[in-house]
């Protein structure tokens, strides 16, 4: 094979076989075809798309470059959920341990930020101690004990995600249905799950900026998940502004725990119970809808969803007394404010832009060895439909840099649109 007539083949809108798309990727993992020959790779994916049998083909050998667990032995149903990427999506933290408190199964794979999204994986590290790269045996033992597992792509699972993730991240080859499904249904596959709730993003801090656009990546998700016999449910939901309170690392975990608590904003709280409940009807833990939304809130009032989330970071090393003392760990050293310049509604937000600033604050990578600062975020004080009077404070951002401050800064200038008409704002879209 010579991996440049590959790349010329794609980008020439050809179709690639099973058997070029298994040597190129294969090749890449062995260390024969360099970083710069899968970057063109990507591109021209990104560009010219791929056949339903390419992707068949993409999602098999990506899953295959690593181990596939197998939960056949536990009793429980064995699932997860997944999101498409947005900015303040903190709900896998929220709903993995509430969903095994209810007694189901999560062995949970996640990712790290990519483009202007935020990722779990990065999010739950900055819990002193917890650890997301533990082995395949360890994270097998966790589940069967406790319920669940959160940890990321390792050597033995998926490897192949770990290392395109990482450079799909860098080189501006994102927003590809073929390379978004691969990487969420490699990883989803892999971990031999019988059910799976997809949370779609659309709007334009989503990768997939409008409803079209993201029922084709919710149609292709859901084909796949078929074809391996995995109970596939999809919600869309709106990206048009961030989720919840804040979008960054440390106060996103903070956001999870008040959520755990019972004391998270409506529209976090809101995903994630439409989440749940579809994972919980597929079980047959719940009957109706309501009465899976009954449940996660009734889990959530009597601390067991809580205490889930504290065995698990047990579990994976986390410290315990950090998280009692939640609220004083990960100071920022810097913060502003940012105000409004005139009085009327948020009409609209600029989300990607939000995303991006997170980034320059260093909650993402610019490149694959930046270190991430865990005190950097964004804390929303007002949302799309809210009243806002000259000199109100719209946001406060900070983190532990002045320098990567200002930048964002500039970039948090113009986000928000602010009007004479009050706006709806829709959260659950289908
Ligand atoms: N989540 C993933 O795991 N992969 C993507 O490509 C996008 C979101």
């Amino acid at each position: 094979m010579i991996p440049s007539e590959i790349i010329k083949q794609k980008r020439n809108g050809n179709e690639l076989s099973h058997i070029q798309i298994k040597d190129f990727i294969n090749d890449y993992l062995s260390g024969e075809i360099p970083e710069y020959q899968m970057s063109a790779l990507l591109m021209a994916i990104f560009f010219n798309g791929m056949t339903n049998s390419e992707i068949s083909a993409l999602v098999d050998v990506m899953l295959n470059s690593g181990e596939r667990m197998d939960f056949a032995h536990n009793s429980n149903y064995v699932a997860d959920k997944h999101s498409t990427g947005g900015v303040g999506d903190k709900v896998s933290i929220i709903l993995g341990p509430l969903l095994a408190a209810a007694g189901i199964a999560i062995p949970m794979l996640s990712g790290r930020s990519l483009g202007h999204t935020g990722g779990t994986l990065d999010k739950l590290e900055t819990i002193p101690g917890f650890k997301v790269d533990i082995t395949l045996d360890d994270f097998r033992k966790q589940v069967d004990s406790i319920g669940i597992a959160m940890i990321g792509q390792t050597k033995e699972i998926c490897p192949a995600d770990r290392r395109m993730y990482a450079l799909r991240d860098v080189t501006g080859t994102v927003e590809s249905i073929p390379l978004i499904s691969g990487s969420i249904m490699s990883k989803k596959i892999a971990e031999g799950i019988q059910g799976l709730v997809l949370d779609v993003k659309t709007g334009n801090g989503a990768f997939m900026k409008n409803i079209d656009d993201a029922r084709k990546l919710g149609n292709t998700l859901k084909m796949i998940g078929k074809s391996f016999n995995i109970n596939t449910d999809i919600v869309y939901t709106s990206m048009d502004q961030p989720l919840g309170k804040t979008a960054g690392l440390w106060c996103e975990v903070q956001e999870s725990i008040d959520g755990l608590k019972g004391n998270g904003p409506d529209d976090t709280m809101q995903v994630t119970f439409e989440l749940g409940a579809k994972l919980l009807l597929q079980a047959g833990l719940s009957k109706t809808h309501s009465e899976a939304i009954a449940l996660q809130k009734e889990l959530i009032l009597n601390g067991k969803a809580y205490e889930k989330f504290l065995e698990m970071v047990k579990y994976q090393g986390g410290n315990l007394q950090d998280i009692e003392n939640y609220n004083k760990l990960h100071q920022p050293k810097f913060s502003k404010n940012f105000k409004t310049e005139k009085s009327g509604y948020i009409q609209s937000i600029d989300t990607y832009k939000i995303g991006l600033a997170t980034i320059e604050l260093g909650c993402g990578r610019k490149k694959t060895t930046d270190i991430i600062d865990p005190t950097a975020g964004i804390q929303f004080d007002k949302k799309i439909g809210d009243k806002v009077n000259k000199d109100d404070r719209l946001l406060k951002f900070f983190n532990s840099d002045s320098t990567k401050l200002i930048f964002a800064e500039t970039l948090l200038k113009d986000c928000f649109q602010i009007g004479e008409e009050k706006v709806e704002h829709k959260l659950i879209l289908d």
